[in-house]
């Protein structure tokens, strides 16, 4: 049976986090972060990754900031997708790459 101490207990421990680790967090301290304009022209990235999450994320934030990319992942589907996005948003400067990390034979061969 839960109690009310318990229930006082654990919604005293998650409201420690839910501002800071929850979105209401991160709308709330962006106001006062500072404007980057980042120029990465002339650097050239490898995005391990590239196609989804953070990877994906980290290929648009180089791309839209001048770098040259080589986003790798394995499906070929999402890393055509990635590509007609890029080109869709007039992005240049992005290649592809099949890989399988987690076969030495895979990443050797690239
Ligand atoms: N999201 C978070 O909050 C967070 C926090 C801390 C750390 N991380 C770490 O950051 C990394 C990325 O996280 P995420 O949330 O962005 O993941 P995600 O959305 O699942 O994206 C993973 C990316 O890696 C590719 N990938 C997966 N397995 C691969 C393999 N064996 N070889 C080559 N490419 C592979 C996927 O494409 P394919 O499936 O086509 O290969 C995809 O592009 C992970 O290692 C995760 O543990 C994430």
């Amino acid at each position: 049976m839960i109690t009310v101490r318990q229930i006082v207990g654990a919604f005293c421990f998650n409201g420690r986090f839910a501002v800071s680790f929850s979105e209401v967090g991160y709308l709330a301290r962006r106001t006062s972060w500072p404007k980057l304009a980042p120029d990465f022209r002339g650097q050239y990235w490898l995005v391990t990754g590239g196609s989804g999450g953070l990877g994906r994320q980290m290929v648009w934030t180089a791309l839209q900031a001048g770098a040259t990319v080589t986003a790798v992942a394995r499906s070929p589907e999402k890393l055509a997708a990635l590509g007609a996005e890029a080109s869709a948003m007039g992005l240049v400067g992005l290649e592809v790459e099949c890989c399988d990390f987690t076969s030495s034979r895979d990443s050797a061969a690239r």
